[in-house]
């Protein structure tokens, strides 16, 4: 099955660096439909150009996340969530044109919300390329903690690992899990929620497509870190800002 995988992206001097990284790691993974959903209300020259040349299979979207909803500079990044118009409307270009070919509503496929900068390791796909309805595995380097994971007893998920609010329905990372499309197209008003708590996020989606009894525990009954939940550090352009007063700085025409 195909493995369709949406990634909200938005401009900031790290984003190419970023979105090379990623779509070179997807590269390496046969069977790959990347879903990139730039926030914004135009897509970009930058990214439109990287797609173009990256090689993979791909749609290109973009869908600006709402003003208020938005993240404003010196916020706190855990104010509001982030990705959550760009991941549904990923959803909603993937239901209309699943639903456009053959097969219909009864097709095989897996999706995955990749956020363009974690860390993937190529095994954490062909886990995910079984997952019968929804998949969960460990995720590195997450909430304050060195892993955080489902739990596993007896073959199925009892309980999670995690350092805050065990009790969200839940309380799993985006790159902890991967849903089929079946599940997707069989659920056509699932979606993330914008106005879901801090930590809910993941919930809002998931509440209504699965059980925890039902959850399907990938790498190794999930004893295995596979994906990285990591950050990228903001550049400090403080000598850039210097030449620039000077009129020294770098050529703007230098795509970074
Ligand atoms: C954590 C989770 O790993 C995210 O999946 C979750 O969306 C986020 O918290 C949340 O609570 O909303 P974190 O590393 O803090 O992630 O978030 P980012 O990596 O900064 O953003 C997640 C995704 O949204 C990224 O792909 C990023 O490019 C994108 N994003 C971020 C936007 O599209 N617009 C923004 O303004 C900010
Ligand atoms: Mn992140």
């Amino acid at each position: 099955p195909t493995i369709f995988v949406i990634t909200p992206t938005y401009a900031r001097l790290v984003q190419k660096a970023e979105l090379t990284r990623l779509s070179q790691t997807f590269l390496h993974v046969p069977q790959l439909h990347w879903i990139v959903v730039e926030d914004s209300p135009h897509k970009t020259p930058l990214v439109t150009d990287l797609l173009v040349k990256s090689g993979l299979t791909y749609t290109h979207l973009h869908m600006p996340t709402a003003k208020d909803r938005k993240l404003q500079e010196g916020d706190p990044s855990w104010l509001k969530p982030r990705g959550v118009e760009q991941r549904n409307e990923g959803l909603r270009w993937l239901r209309e044109d699943r639903r456009a070919q053959p097969g219909g509503d009864n097709q095989q496929g897996v999706v995955y919300f990749a956020d363009d900068d974690n860390t993937y390791s190529l095994q954490i796909f062909e886990e995910m390329r079984s997952t019968q309805r929804v998949s969960v595995w460990p995720v590195g380097l997450v909430g304050g903690m060195k892993y955080e994971r489902p739990v596993v007893e007896g073959g199925k998920v009892v309980r999670f690992h995690t350092g805050w609010r065990p009790s969200r329905p839940f309380p799993m990372d985006m790159a902890g899990f991967a849903v089929s499309l079946k599940l997707v197209l069989a659920n056509p008003e699932a979606c993330f929620d914008g106005e879901a708590p801090m930590g809910f996020l993941e919930s809002s989606f998931l509440q209504g497509l699965v059980t925890m009894d039902e959850l399907e525990p990938k790498a190794d009954n999930s004893s295995k870190v596979l994906v990285w939940h990591t950050r990228t550090e903001k550049p400090k352009m403080k000598r850039e800002e210097a030449l620039q007063a000077q009129g020294l700085g770098s050529d703007p025409a230098v795509e970074v």
